[in-house]
């Protein structure tokens, strides 16, 4: 087993790791950082050769926690970690002890798309699990049990798929002569409905994929609530760094950084300021993000959708953004409603 994590481990990239180190470490002080996703552990290991730096790290998957004690051994007194999701960062980061930065870095990890037995991955022959850890279904009881309509809507708006529709119709169809039981069976079923390739780049699985996956472990609620609950522990100053891969990810942060900024000028010099109504947490956003160096995606082609964005607390009070969460309701709703 160890054989395998660690021939595994040898391909695992973290994202944008230069950007990271240096987005945090800049600040010349003693630093309190959270990972919220531990992954390979490439971030906190990095951050971890800083003199001035203690980290909490946090991962959904109890694998990431076997890679975690090597840290937790190596660096007793400057790193924990927890195996819990970030929607619970509230649970494990107490109040009073604020971090000076909260690092989101979405999504899987090579190392779990890697590992066949995950069924992650189309090119896996094995079951179609796609639990991320401390879900509550897999993806194989989302093929067999959900019906045609709402196969369809977890297809359409979490993979953003237009031929949602067939390839809906095409697993009733196929769970009614046998039920769905290995990736291998679903590529075939995908293939099939499929009449165009859209986007060349990309293989004709792979949105119905990552519409199983997002909604498996509910990857929007739990990057909603993470954000919200990273706002109000995180201290005055600090900073918000969040590495997303899709358009839902990235509409989401985009959404969040600019709308509770303190972007909007007043719009008359002779109108009293609106700063004090406006739930402006983060200082001004104007839609500022970075991308992997060329460099990067050679070493890592799996980069190329990466954005990192990064935003800085305002002193302001928390006030529970309430508007957040009914913007990107769709999607919440789908996750918890639909099955
Ligand atoms: C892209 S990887 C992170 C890689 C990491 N930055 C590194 O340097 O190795 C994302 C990780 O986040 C974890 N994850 C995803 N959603 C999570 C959540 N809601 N709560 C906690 N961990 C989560 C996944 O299990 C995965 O291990």
């Amino acid at each position: 087993m160890n054989v395998i994590i660690s021939s595994l481990e040898k391909k695992h990239f973290p994202v944008m790791l230069d950007e990271v180190v240096q987005t945090c470490v800049h600040i010349n002080k003693d630093l309190f950082i959270i990972d919220c996703t531990f992954g390979g552990g490439g971030y906190s290991k990095a951050l971890l050769k800083f003199p001035n730096i203690k980290i909490v790290a946090l991962d959904r998957d109890k694998s990431a926690a076997s890679r975690a004690k090597i840290l937790e051994k190596d660096f007793p007194e400057k790193f924990t970690f927890y195996n819990e999701k970030f929607s619970n960062l509230d649970k494990v980061i107490k109040k009073e002890n604020e971090p000076d930065i909260i690092i989101f870095d979405l999504g899987l990890s090579t190392l779990q798309l890697q590992d066949y037995s995950r069924g992650f991955s189309f090119k896996s022959n094995e079951k179609i699990d796609m639990q991320m850890g401390l879900s509550e279904i897999s993806a194989e009881d989302v093929i067999n049990t959900s019906d045609e309509k709402n196969l369809k809507l977890i297809i359409k708006i979490l993979g953003e798929e237009q031929e949602a529709g067939k390839i809906a119709k095409n697993i009733i169809k196929a769970r009614a002569i046998k039920k769905i039981d290995t990736v291998t069976e679903l590529v075939r079923i995908i293939e099939a409905s499929k009449k165009k390739n859209y986007n060349k780049r990309i293989n004709v699985c792979t949105k119905t994929f990552q519409a199983l996956r997002i909604f498996v472990n509910k990857e929007t609620t739990e990057l909603i609530e993470g954000l919200i609950k990273a706002s109000q522990l995180i201290k005055f100053g600090g900073k918000i760094i969040v590495i997303s891969f899709h358009s839902i990810e990235d509409k989401i942060v985009k959404y969040y950084f600019t709308n509770y900024s303190s972007n909007k000028s007043n719009p008359s010099r002779y109108m009293p300021t609106k700063s004090n109504q406006k739930n402006s947490f983060f200082e001004k956003y104007k839609n500022n993000f970075l991308t992997p160096e060329p460099e990067e995606l050679i070493k890592n082609p799996a980069s190329r959708s990466a954005k990192l964005r990064e935003a800085v607390r305002t002193k302001q009070e928390f006030i529970y953004p309430k508007e957040f969460k009914e913007k990107f309701k769709k999607y919440i709703d789908i996750e918890n409603d639909t099955l």
